[in-house]
């Protein structure tokens, strides 16, 4: 199978297309032609070594996919050949830049017709990681006050979609030339980071989702009404710190599993949630969308059509 992958850290250039002996499926496992994988922030953290320092050459990145099952392994009852599924990699396992993968079926949803390949690539972490914030981490409730840090991201503009379908008051940070696409996402209110403070206009939220990082994440704090509660994925494993006592710092857990997946799927159907923006790139230009997504401007985002 073609597939890009490292064989060594460092920069976009070390990104390699090439010949990879195709996956065979372990016991519980399903073999997934892909047809669209995405491009997360995480993956030029495990390209360059800054973050998650790999041990094994050639690596091929890629946490998650859309696609159609062509093999299954030994015990999976659950899944035909031909069908069309989406997942995101387990927690420590990566290979969705390539025309195969072999994944546990039990990570693996089934994909509806009405959603692309490429959509359902684009949703699948951006959603997951979400789902698991804004629901199981913030436990965000209606009528709650909410500032979503990064709204043109790919996790942000799930996240404020999903903030307004709770019927959470949604406030939100982005550059101005993309508000009219953070506008259509349905927020109450955009702040141009760039032209004013954050913490000089926002006061008394209940929650912050910050999905940005740095500064931004240990400013945001100040945001919080008493009791409040801030959830981060821009800041490393662990939470920040907070500089006062009567607010949450959290780290949502990212597990990967089934149901919320199939749950991304209702809020798509129901209309609740709709697809991001989508850039494409072919998997031989995995360098070019590595030097989009590193530069930390992207609105929505870059996925590889496969095939
Ligand atoms: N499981 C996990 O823990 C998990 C999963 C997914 C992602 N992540 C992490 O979450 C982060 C976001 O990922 P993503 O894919 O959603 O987004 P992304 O594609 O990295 O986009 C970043 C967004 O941040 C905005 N931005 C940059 N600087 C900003 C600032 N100072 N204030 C407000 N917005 C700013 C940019 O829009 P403008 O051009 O408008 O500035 C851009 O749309 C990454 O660090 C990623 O590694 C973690």
């Amino acid at each position: 199978m073609k597939a890009v992958y490292i064989g060594r850290h460092g920069g976009p250039e070390e990104l390699k297309y090439g010949d990879l002996p195709d996956p065979v499926p372990k016991r519980g496992e399903v073999v997934v032609d892909i047809h669209a994988a995405s491009v997360n922030g995480a993956d030029w953290k495990v390209r360059d070594g800054s973050s998650y320092p790999q041990t094994q050459f050639p690596y091929v990145l890629g946490r998650d996919f859309s696609g159609v099952v062509s093999a299954l392994g030994e015990g999976v009852s659950d899944f035909r050949v031909g069908e069309e599924v989406f997942a995101v990699c387990d927690v420590g396992q990566e290979g969705a830049y390539a025309e195969k993968i072999a994944i546990k079926a039990s990570l693996v949803a089934k994909k509806p017709a009405s959603l692309s390949h490429v959509d359902a690539a684009a949703l699948a972490l951006t959603g997951l990681t979400a789902l698991v914030a804004v629901e199981d981490t913030l436990k965000l409730k209606r009528g709650e006050t909410i500032l979503i840090q990064g709204g043109a991201g790919g996790v942000a503009s799930f996240a404020i979609q999903l903030a307004k379908h709770i019927g959470a008051k949604v406030i939100t940070t982005a550059s101005a030339a993309n508000h009219a696409y953070v506008r259509a996402l349905g927020p109450d209110q955009i702040i141009d980071y760039n032209a004013q403070d954050f913490t000089k206009v926002v006061s008394g939220c209940d929650a912050v989702f910050e999905t940005v990082g740095g500064e931004v994440a240990q400013r945001s704090f100040a945001v919080l009404k008493p009791g409040g509660r801030a959830a981060f994925i821009a800041s490393g494993p662990q939470a920040p710190k907070p500089q006062r006592g009567d607010v949450q710092s959290l780290r949502p857990n990212v597990a990967r599993d089934r149901p919320h997946l199939e749950r991304i799927v209702a809020l798509v159907a129901a209309g609740a949630v709709r697809p991001p923006e989508v850039t494409l790139y072919p998997l031989a230009e995995a360098a070019a969308a590595h030097r989009i997504s590193e530069a930390r401007h992207l609105r929505g985002k870059l996925v590889f059509k496969v095939r």
